[in-house]
């Protein structure tokens, strides 16, 4: 019982590489996975229409402490949330890349104070700014396996 519970607690071992089968469980591991979060982490989410990105950032949203509901409207590129952890209010930006060509266009709204600044950067199609995507981000990528399954792979290239 007593190893359950510090397991249960204890850090992600990386990489990981799950299966969700309902948008349900892609939620938890989001909540889950925001403990591996802190000030100016950036999570980078890839995968294809419909993959699960943004239910991932409700999750993590939600695991940051994360109260306003996270939305995805189609022509917003950055959304901002406040976390609090340990008291401190830290900013949440969701950044949807799908809109932008490229790394060019992210810097022209001035990307890179929410990716290089203090606070929690969540980013959906991050290859499409893939400039801004520091080395020691935490990478999610989805699969599409299913109508309701998908295969998650969490990971940091350092
Ligand atoms: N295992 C699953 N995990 C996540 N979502 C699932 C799963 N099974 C079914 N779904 C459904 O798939 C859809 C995922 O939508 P979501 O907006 O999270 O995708 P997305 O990757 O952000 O897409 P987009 O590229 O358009 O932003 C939702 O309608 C959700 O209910
Ligand atoms: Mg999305």
């Amino acid at each position: 019982m007593e190893t359950s519970i510090q397991a249960e607690s204890s850090q992600f071992n990386l990489p990981l590489l799950v299966k969700s089968i309902s948008a349900n469980e892609t939620l938890a591991l989001g909540e889950r996975l925001a403990r591996l979060l802190a000030k100016g982490s950036v999570v980078a989410l890839t995968g294809p229409l419909g993959a699960g990105k943004t239910c991932l950032a409700k999750g993590l949203a939600k695991g940051l402490g994360v109260t306003e509901e996270i939305t995805s409207p189609t022509y917003t590129i950055v959304s901002e949330y406040i976390a609090v952890i340990s008291g401190e209010k830290i900013p949440v930006y969701h950044i949807d890349a799908y809109r932008l060509r490229g790394n060019d266009d992210f810097s022209a709204i001035g990307g890179e104070e929410f990716v290089f600044g203090e606070g929690i950067s969540i980013v959906e199609w991050s290859e499409r700014i893939s400039n801004f995507i520091p080395v020691e981000a935490l990478m999610v990528d989805f699969e599409l396996t299913g109508d309701n399954e998908r295969r998650i792979h969490v990971y940091r290239n350092v």
